[in-house]
């Protein structure tokens, strides 16, 4: 299976600071990218067109939004339209990251229908899903992770294999405090066998990404553990040499 390297910058860099960043990740990463493995930048909206002509001439990287509206278009002030991202070059979105669900209160019926949305209008989704400590505490994790993983069944068909899960631990997100081999390895195995009782999604070949505090310093131990096909990086992703020691670890 293949290795996703994903950086999320959230709410950071302007349309120049984005323009450098990716020229020096490009001058950075250059052929040393091993084989099987695909970089993703989920930029913010202002800097995607942008940056979509260099990273479409670039074969290991790829471009996402962080965020998308699921309707064709209509009156949604301040909302950005699947077809806005394709006219900018998008090819990812990112849909249920942590600080989407807890700091926006996007329900689990809103981040299923961006999923549904995506996928059937041909991008590539990312799913963010992940307990908070307090549930985690409660001993709620499965049943929190099954309920999140819910959205993604269906009535129609849908290329699931353009989908992409990332396990983030709420409390490992942005704290510096980064979930332990064990919990991230149980973790992304329960993820697995959740998949499993969902029957539009072949389990077994979905990458799943742990994400939550990943650096330089602990990217190539997660790298290797069971079940981990990549890392979305939030913080160690703004600088484009230390998102490099990521991608090439
Ligand atoms: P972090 O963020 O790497 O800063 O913890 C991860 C994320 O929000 O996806």
């Amino acid at each position: 299976m293949r290795t996703i390297i994903a950086a999320n910058w959230k709410m950071y860099k302007t349309r120049a600071e984005a323009k450098n960043y990716i020229g020096e990740l490009q001058q950075l990463i250059g052929t040393n990218l091993k084989k099987d493995r695909e970089v993703l930048v989920f930029s913010p909206f202002t800097a995607l067109s942008d940056i979509s002509a260099i990273v479409s001439g670039t074969s290991w990287l790829n471009l996402g939004a962080q965020n998308v509206y699921p309707a064709e278009e209509g009156a949604f002030t301040g909302e950005i339209s699947p077809r806005m991202l394709q006219d900018c070059g998008v090819q990812w979105v990112l849909a249920g990251h942590s600080e989407r669900r807890h700091v926006f209160g996007e329900s689990e019926k809103l981040v299923g229908e961006k999923v549904h949305c995506c996928l059937e209008k041909d991008f590539s989704v990312m799913l963010c899903i992940g307990e908070t400590l307090e549930e985690r505490e409660a001993g709620k994790l499965e049943t929190v992770l099954r309920s999140q993983l819910e959205t993604l069944r269906q009535e129609k068909s849908l290329p699931m294999e353009r989908l992409a899960l990332a396990y983030e631990p709420v409390w490992a997100i942005g704290t510096g405090k980064v979930a332990s081999n064990d919990d991230i390895v149980e973790a992304h195995a329960l993820v697995r066998r959740l998949l499993a009782d969902i029957s539009s999604v072949d389990a077994d070949t979905m990458p799943i990404l742990y994400g939550g505090s990943v650096k330089p310093e602990n990217a190539t131990q997660i790298l290797t553990l069971d079940n981990v096909n990549g890392v979305l990086v939030g913080g160690a992703s703004l600088q484009a040499d230390s998102f490099t020691n990521i991608a090439l670890a």
